[in-house]
């Protein structure tokens, strides 16, 4: 049996590799008696492997382990009930709670990524083939929604990066698209107007290219929920969530801008770039605080919203843009 096969099993975990949900609680109660002390962040590694080993992941889907990568950021996750009944998957109904509700009977198996356009090596892959690509990671990502809620998630995956240079993408490729899967007879939506299906998104080459981006296959240790995108989902967390597409069976890169559904909905409140931002407002919603779910209830404070989300690393990839303009 394949690593992997005994890893979904919840056989063979290795020591460090998979952090309860109930052990993200425990973990950031510690970590704030550290603040300050330069502690945190060691104490945020370690502490991963020692909790694990002492206690069994509890969940109702297939364990999904992912080493703990320095790339997560140590703000307390949100807790899994939480980020799993509230979302946005337009597909199964546009309430936050439809997803949860309504996507029971979605088949995230058998399923086939196929990766194309203007690359040398096009390719197909199986779940199988999509969970060995490359070692797993756990990522506590921050993500921010345009709506001006945010959550932190540990998701399990590996860098997109890892997908898309095995396709030797050509001189031509210039940016990437992402189609989500239309399965007409799970997803109530896709019968209604509200997006003009299937869902896409796209990114610019060296923003898919960029470590941070990842394709995820797993959240909390377990393999992604239905209403979180199974089984494959993208997560851009420098850009608000509507970047981020759901269950993705087509990746493939192009000359040109691609169109994307929110974009081509509504182009003066969607921009392409859509880099989390607090000086450029969303028409209908101020970007420049957030309601951190679920703990800054209504009357709570807001947060103020960090440029890129706190995710200077992208910086870089802006120099010289006017992001008014390239919002
Ligand atoms: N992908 C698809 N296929 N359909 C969608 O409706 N919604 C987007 C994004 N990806 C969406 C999607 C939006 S608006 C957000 S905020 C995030 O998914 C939400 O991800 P979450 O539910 O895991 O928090």
């Amino acid at each position: 049996m394949s690593s992997i096969k005994r890893a979904l099993r919840g056989e063979d975990l290795p020591a460090s590799g998979i952090t309860p949900r109930e052990v993200y609680e425990g973990r950031r109660t510690l970590l704030r008696g550290l603040a300050g002390t330069g502690l945190a962040a060691w104490a945020g590694r370690s502490m991963l492997g020692e909790a694990v080993a002492a206690t069994p992941a509890g969940g109702g889907l297939a364990k999904l382990v992912g080493q703990p990568s320095p790339l997560s950021v140590l703000d307390k996750p949100t807790p899994y009930k939480d980020a799993s009944s509230y979302n946005n998957f337009y597909e199964f109904g546009t309430d936050k709670a439809d997803p949860a509700r309504n996507a029971g009977k979605f088949r995230a198996s058998p399923w086939t990524l196929s990766i194309e356009g203007e690359c040398r090596k096009p390719f197909k892959l199986d779940l199988d083939a999509l969970r060995t690509l490359a070692p797993l990671e756990e990522r506590i990502y921050r993500l921010r929604c345009v709506e001006g809620w945010s959550m932190v998630i540990p998701w399990v995956g590996y860098s997109l990066s890892e997908l898309l240079k095995r396709a030797e993408p050509t001189g031509n490729a210039k940016y990437v698209e992402f189609t989500s899967v239309e399965q007409r007879d799970t997803q109530p939506y896709l019968g209604s107007r509200v997006i003009d299906w299937p869902y896409t998104e796209g990114l610019r080459l060296d923003e898919a290219m960029h470590p941070l981006a990842m394709a995820v296959l797993g959240m909390y240790g377990e393999v992604l929920p239905n209403q979180n995108g199974a089984p494959l989902r993208i997560a851009v967390p420098w850009k608000y969530g509507f970047k981020s597409a759901k269950s993705v069976v087509r990746i493939r890169f192009t000359e040109t801008e691609p169109k994307t559904s929110w974009n081509r909905i509504a182009p003066n409140e969607y921009g392409f770039y859509s880099n989390v931002n607090p000086t450029v407002d969303h028409p209908r919603w101020s970007q420049a605080t957030e309601r951190r779910l679920p703990e800054d209830g209504f009357f709570a404070p807001k947060r103020k919203t960090l440029m890129f989300n706190g995710y200077d690393q992208v910086a870089g990839l802006y120099a010289g843009m006017d992001l008014r303009k390239f919002y």
